[in-house]
């Protein structure tokens, strides 16, 4: 029997990371490989001429899942329906720039798609938001969709996790794979909290494996916070194919059971949180799924005094986001 198709919706249809992300969807590498998509794919009006010519190759793609794609600059005509949105478009930062520079010039973005999800989606659709600043992105979406769960609101930080994950196998000279419960917590910014503290290489503690504190502490941590900016530096234009990829993962994880004795991070709406962090953020936390969107905050974490401190800064930052963009 066949499946009713699933719709995704897509923002920022021209830009670079819907150029991967959107052909990924396509070959069912989130929802596999007996299950039919659509995507509804949005652009503002001056970029759909660009759009046609990636709609132009999502056809050439061939790909058999893919059922029907609709485009358009009108997130309340496109959203109808969707199971899923992926918010992605929103106008990256440039060299030099953090992403708090970005809260205003993007927020009204967030108020109208937040606004065409609570008009026309379901409440079960659920909402990944990508664009920058992605947090406050994602509470201001959520704070204008009052007939969505809150729950079914994500912002991501699975790319700061796999960034993480990869430095630390790469410091300990051990396969990737084996790197879990590698937690971020806090915002996506030059003040997020990647906790290795709690993280494991296989069935050992990282702190056991590498006993080099004063990299965990330094090196570690500041090149994860500040690895946005080095990849915009050297590009020119911000992470796109790790981004991309860290969506599909970010989903692969919600949809799937997570495994025994393991996480993984996500941006979500604290309220009720079990560490006591302030209510109505968009904040990042280990998460495990029971599997399609049933996700929870890992509880009973301990922090040291090092990752306690950080993440009292990254909520502090989060408070401030939140203050100058609802001011
Ligand atoms: P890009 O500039 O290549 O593409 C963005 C696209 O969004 C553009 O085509 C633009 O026209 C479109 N857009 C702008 N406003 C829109 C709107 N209201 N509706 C629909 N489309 C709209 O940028 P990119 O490299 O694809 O990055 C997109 C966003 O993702 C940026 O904010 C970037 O900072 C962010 N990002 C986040 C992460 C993360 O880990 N959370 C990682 C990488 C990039
Ligand atoms: C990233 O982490 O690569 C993105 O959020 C882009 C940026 O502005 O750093």
């Amino acid at each position: 029997m066949t499946r009713p198709i699933k719709r995704i919706a897509v923002t920022g249809g021209a830009g670079q990371i819907a150029y991967s992300l959107l052909f990924r969807l396509a070959s069912g590498e989130v929802f596999g490989q007996e299950q039919p998509v659509a995507l509804h794919i949005l652009e503002v009006e001056a970029m759909i001429p660009s759009l046609q010519g990636v709609v132009m190759e999502l056809e050439d793609g061939a790909f058999p899942l893919l059922k029907e794609i609709k485009t358009g600059h009108d997130p309340f005509t496109l959203f109808g329906d969707v199971d899923l949105a992926i918010l992605v478009g929103a106008t990256p930062r440039g060299p030099g720039m953090e992403r708090s520079d970005l809260l205003k010039k993007n927020a009204t973005i967030f108020v109208e798609q937040g606004r065409a999800l609570s008009a026309s989606a379901s409440t079960h659709t659920q909402v990944l938001v990508v664009g920058n600043p992605c947090n406050t992105n994602c509470l201001i979406a959520m704070s204008h969709a009052p007939n969505l769960p809150r729950k079914n609101f994500h912002a991501m930080t699975r790319l700061d996790e796999n960034r993480a994950k990869a430095q630390i196998a790469k410091k300990a000279s051990q396969p990737v794979a084996l790197v879990r419960r590698l937690a971020i917590w806090g915002n996506h910014s030059s003040t997020q909290v990647p906790d290795f503290v709690n993280a494991r290489i296989g069935y050992r503690d990282v702190v056991e494996v590498i006993s080099d504190r004063h990299w965990l502490e330094g090196e570690f941590v500041q090149l994860i916070q500040k690895r946005g900016a080095a990849i915009i530096a050297a590009r020119g234009k911000s992470s796109a194919a790790s981004a991309a990829s860290a969506v599909i993962d970010t989903l692969r994880s919600l949809i799937l059971p997570t495994a025994k004795d393991d996480w993984f991070s996500s941006a979500v709406c604290s309220d009720g949180n079990p560490y006591g962090l302030t209510e109505e953020l968009i904040f990042s936390f280990p998460c495990r799924s029971k599997g399609n969107f049933e996700y929870e905050i890992v509880k009973n974490l301990s922090w040291d005094e090092f990752i306690k401190e950080k993440i009292r800064v990254t909520e502090q930052e989060l408070i401030e986001e939140r203050r100058d963009a609802f001011a």
